[in-house]
C-alpha cells in the first residue's frame, strides 16, 4: 500500500505551482468548493486573532483570513507554494499581516509552540496526503491551538471518489480496483479510513480517504468538540454536466446557491470532494 512519502508530496506540489490557485476557480465545483469553505470558516474569525494556515498552497484562505482582520502564519511544505502564498498576499498589500512563513510538515509543528494560535486553519487535504501519519498530524494540528480557540479541517471524502464511479469512465478502474483503492477483503464492512494505492494514476498523489462521522470521531479523540460539519461540494462534484452547465448564468448561479444551502446537510455528509470540520479546541 505505501507509506507517507513527505518527499512525493512536495515535489508534486511544487510542481504543480500556480495550478494550486486556478483549482478554485477554474470552474463552478472549484467555485463551489472554495465558497463552501469560506462558508465554514468566516464565522470563526475574529479580528486581532493569530491564525496558523497550514498547508496554506498559495494562500487564498490567508489572504481570506488577513482581510477578515487577523494576523496569519503561512505553513507549508512546499517551499514553491510557500513562495506563491507570500507574493499573493503580498500582491494584495498584506503583507504587513503575516507573522511568519515555515516550511514544515504539518506531521511535526515542533517549530511553535503548544497553544500559540487562536485558530488553525488545515484546508484542502494536508491532513490526507499525511496517509497514515494523519493521526499525528492531527494531534500537531490541535496542539499548537490555545485551549478554546478552533480548527477548521477539510480532508477528502471517501465516499465522494466511491460515487464517482458512477459518472468517470470507469470501467478501468474497477477492472484493476486492488491498484487504486485498497477496500480491504470485505468492502461490506468498509473501515473510516482507506488509503489509496501508491502509484495509482487514478489519484494525483497517494492519500488518506475519510467518512464524515470517522473524521468526526478523530477530531473529537484529539481533544475538540465540534462546532459544525459541512461537506464541499456535494452537487458539483463529479457533475457529468459541468460545462454546461456553467454556460449558463441563471443555472451556475443557481448551483451554487444549492451547494451553499445544503452543504451542512447530513443527509449529503458523504458526498462531495473535501469534508470539513469546524472545531474548537477543549
Ligand atoms: C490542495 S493544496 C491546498 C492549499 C490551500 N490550503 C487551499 O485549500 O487552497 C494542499 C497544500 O498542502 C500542502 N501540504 C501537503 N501535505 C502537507 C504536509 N504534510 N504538511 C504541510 N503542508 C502540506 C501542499 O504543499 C499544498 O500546498
Amino acid at each position: 500500500m505505501g507509506a507517507y512519502d513527505q518527499e512525493s508530496v512536495r515535489r508534486f506540489f511544487d510542481r504543480f505551482g500556480q495550478r494550486e490557485w486556478e483549482r478554485l476557480e477554474r470552474d463552478v465545483a472549484g467555485q463551489a468548493n472554495y465558497a463552501i469553505h469560506r462558508k465554514l470558516l468566516a464565522p470563526e474569525v475574529q479580528p486581532g486573532m493569530r491564525i496558523l494556515d497550514a498547508g496554506c498552497g498559495p494562500g487564498r484562505y490567508a489572504i481570506d483570513l488577513i482581510r477578515a482582520g487577523a494576523r496569519v502564519t503561512l505553513a507549508d511544505l512546499s517551499p514553491v507554494q510557500l513562495e506563491l502564498a507570500a507574493g499573493n498576499v503580498r500582491d494584495a498589500g498584506l503583507e504587513g499581516h503575516v507573522d511568519g512563513r515555515h516550511e514544515v510538515d504539518i506531521c511535526d509543528l515542533g517549530v511553535f509552540a503548544t497553544a500559540s494560535f487562536d485558530g488553525v486553519v488545515c484546508y484542502g487535504g494536508a491532513l490526507s496526503y499525511t496517509r497514515e501519519r494523519h493521526p499525528g498530524a492531527l494531534a500537531e494540528l490541535v496542539r499548537v491551538v490555545r485551549p478554546g480557540g478552533f480548527l477548521a479541517l477539510s480532508a477528502m471524502s471517501l465516499y465522494g471518489i466511491l460515487l464517482l464511479l458512477g459518472v468517470l469512465d470507469i470501467p478501468g478502474f474497477l477492472e484493476t480496483m486492488p491498484h487504486h483503492l485498497d477496500l480491504g477483503d470485505d468492502p461490506s464492512a468498509l473501515p473510516g479510513c482507506v488509503m489509496t494505492v501508491q502509484g495509482s494514476p487514478e489519484f494525483h498523489q497517494p492519500m488518506a480517504l475519510f467518512a464524515a462521522q470517522h473524521l468526526q470521531g478523530l477530531v473529537s479523540a484529539a481533544g475538540c468538540d465540534i462546532v459544525r460539519t459541512a461537506v464541499a461540494n456535494p452537487l458539483s462534484w463529479g457533475l457529468v454536466a459541468l460545462e454546461k452547465t456553467a454556460a449558463s448564468a441563471a443555472a451556475r448561479e443557481t448551483l451554487l446557491e444549492l451547494e451553499l444551502a445544503l452543504c451542512e446537510d447530513p443527509r449529503l455528509a458523504d458526498r462531495g470532494d473535501h469534508l470539513i470540520v469546524i472545531a474548537r479546541k477543549r
